[in-house]
């Protein structure tokens, strides 16, 4: 019973998003062509996908006098990164060590079909949540924490080993080097200055040396996940190992496992992790740099980061979000905005309502070049400031998933690409609200089921929604809040780099919101371009 009124409700909302999709269609073609600036930044399939994330500034980002840098590292990236791996089926292998993860994804995957930058926002957006959770338990955080994400495409089962190789070289060099440090500072008493000095600028053996006679340390005897990293594995198929129990070679079991194995050697591509191609050890890994994806950004554009929640639907239903507006979240999602541009100087302006926020970078004197490291970073404050800030703004109202945000990002060319693309968003939020609100009135004063509300809503136009709530429902569209029939428009004080922003709920359609702030579009705002053109 219980699973058929799951079947209906979902039947349901199908049928409600594609009724709805067809009346927005109708009303949105006058700046709908927006959209064709999008590109879908799709990957070849057949290919080991690796997201890799770093967090930013991990030894200012909490205060080590009270915790180690190691010991607040592995209690917050090891739980992260096993939450991510148990929730993407698709993920088989994930190595971590220091601020860093590696997520492959299986060669088979279909994931490839999708946009790079989904994959790639969705990930650094759900590992940066989980990551916000685990730093409850950390004390001294200075501020939220903020990852990097890139995205590698690899051709062959080679380049895996010697991917994963060359970063279990890095793990080795960051812990052999933080090793050193901290032993020079704790046992030989070293001053930071000098220590720090002799960690850095020394080899591998003199590395060793120092250890050695000044610490007593041999650096063999150090734990091997400081050593080696970390790596889950999740379903392998190939050979049984009979010799090895850990192993997840064999039937195409959902084992889980964490080890520290050495990815240098051949017994981990035989034993552990098998690959269809005959491998081998190398030593050159510059070539793998060519396979990282890159979405350069282009030079004199507007730049516009959107982020939109992942299964808000279900997210507001399972945290009983009010209906058809819950403002303690639409002002989460600004708080969350408002510290995006914060981090982002060069963020003009941003606009948001329901589950989605857009980010509006000047188009010129910006100097990022790489747009999937500029989204990721966005999405990471964004979703890490959401988890942060829920218990101030839902204090009775636990967070029960772990919100994730979907980013693209898209370069408009003219300011009348830009105008009327913030004109094609609040367009819909408009269209939405509206919608909404009539529609829970049906359903909570005229007590009409929600298909009933459906359907009596199907095909109706604005004009008819507004009898429909003034005549059969008492209410007056008008009155109700610039917040919910406008969305929220952030906006940089002075167009200068200081980082303050001002909140206002009005109209982006008409001419008076730009002409009241000329710093926002410069002197180009007399090249406005007839829309029609377009269509
Ligand atoms: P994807 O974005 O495709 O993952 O799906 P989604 O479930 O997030 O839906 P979509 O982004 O199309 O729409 C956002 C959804 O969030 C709406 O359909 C609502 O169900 C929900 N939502 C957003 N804001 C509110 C709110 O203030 N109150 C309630 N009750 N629901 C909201
Ligand atoms: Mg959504």
């Amino acid at each position: 019973m219980n699973r058929l009124f799951c079947r209906l409700h979902r039947n349901w909302i199908i049928q409600n998003k594609r009724n709805h999709r067809e009346i927005k269609r109708m009303a949105l073609t006058k700046y709908e062509y927006v959209k064709s600036f999008e590109h879908e930044d799709k990957l070849e399939p057949l290919q080991w996908i690796v997201i890799r994330l770093q967090l930013l500034n991990p030894k200012a980002f909490v205060d080590t006098e009270t915790t180690s840098h190691e010991e607040w590292l592995r209690n917050t990236m090891l739980p992260s990164s096993q939450a991510l791996v148990k929730e993407v089926n698709e993920i088989v292998l994930c190595y971590t060590y220091s601020n860093i993860v590696n997520f492959v994804f299986e060669k088979e995957t279909t994931l490839y079909s999708r946009r790079a930058s989904k994959l790639l926002s969705l990930i650094t957006s759900y590992f940066s949540s989980c990551f916000t959770t685990a730093l409850d338990n950390v004390k001294g955080v200075k501020s939220v924490p903020v990852f990097e994400g890139s995205l590698f495409l690899l051709p062959r089962d080679q380049c895996l080993r010697d991917f994963l190789s060359r970063e279990q070289k890095d793990c080795h060099n960051i812990n052999l080097e933080d090793t050193v440090f901290r032993n020079l500072v704790k046992v030989a008493n070293f001053e930071s200055s000098e220590a720090l000095n002799r960690a850095k600028n020394s080899s591998e053996s003199e590395k060793n040396e120092l250890l050695f006679s000044f610490c007593n340390v041999n650096y063999n005897n150090e734990p091997p996940q400081n050593k080696k990293g970390t790596i889950f594995l999740k379903s392998v198929q190939v050979q049984t190992s009979a010799q090895n129990p850990e192993s997840v070679c064999g039937n195409k079991r959902k084992k889980f496992v964490q080890i520290h194995e050495d990815f240098k050697k051949s017994n981990f591509w035989k034993s552990y992790f098998c690959l269809q191609e005959d491998t081998r050890l190398t030593s050159n890994f510059a070539y793998l740099k060519s396979f990282q994806r890159k979405n350069n950004i282009l030079p004199h554009t507007w730049l516009v980061a959107r982020l939109d929640g992942k299964g808000f639907h279900r997210f507001t239903e399972v945290h009983n979000f009010m209906k058809p507006n819950e403002d303690r979240a639409l002002k989460l999602m600004s708080a969350s905005a408002k510290n995006v541009m914060a981090h982002f100087p060069t963020i003009l302006l941003a606009y948001g309502h329901s589950d989605e926020y857009s980010f509006v970078i000047k188009r010129y004197g910006h100097r990022e070049k790489e747009g999937y490291s500029l989204i990721s970073r966005i999405v990471s404050i964004f979703s890490s400031t959401f988890v942060k800030f829920w218990s101030e703004y839902f204090e009775k109202q636990d967070l029960l998933l772990k919100p994730s945000f979907d980013a693209r990002l898209v370069f408009y060319p003219t300011n009348s690409a830009l105008r009327d693309y913030l004109s094609w968003r609040q367009a819909d939020c408009h269209i939405n609200n509206m919608y909404n609100t009539c529609f829970w009135n049906l359903v909570n004063s005229k007590n009409m089921s929600r298909l009933e509300a459906q359907e009596y809503l199907k095909g109706t136009f604005s004009e008819d929604k507004l009898r429909i709530l003034k005549d059969e429902c008492g209410i007056d569209y008008s009155q109700d809040t610039p917040l919910h029939r406008k969305g929220t428009s952030l906006i940089s004080q002075s167009g200068d780099d200081d980082n303050t922003c001002s909140t206002t709920y009005e109209d982006l359609i008409g001419d008076q919101f730009w002409v009241q702030r000329p710093w926002l579009l410069g002197n180009e705002l007399k090249s406005k371009t007839d829309t029609q053109d377009f269509i």
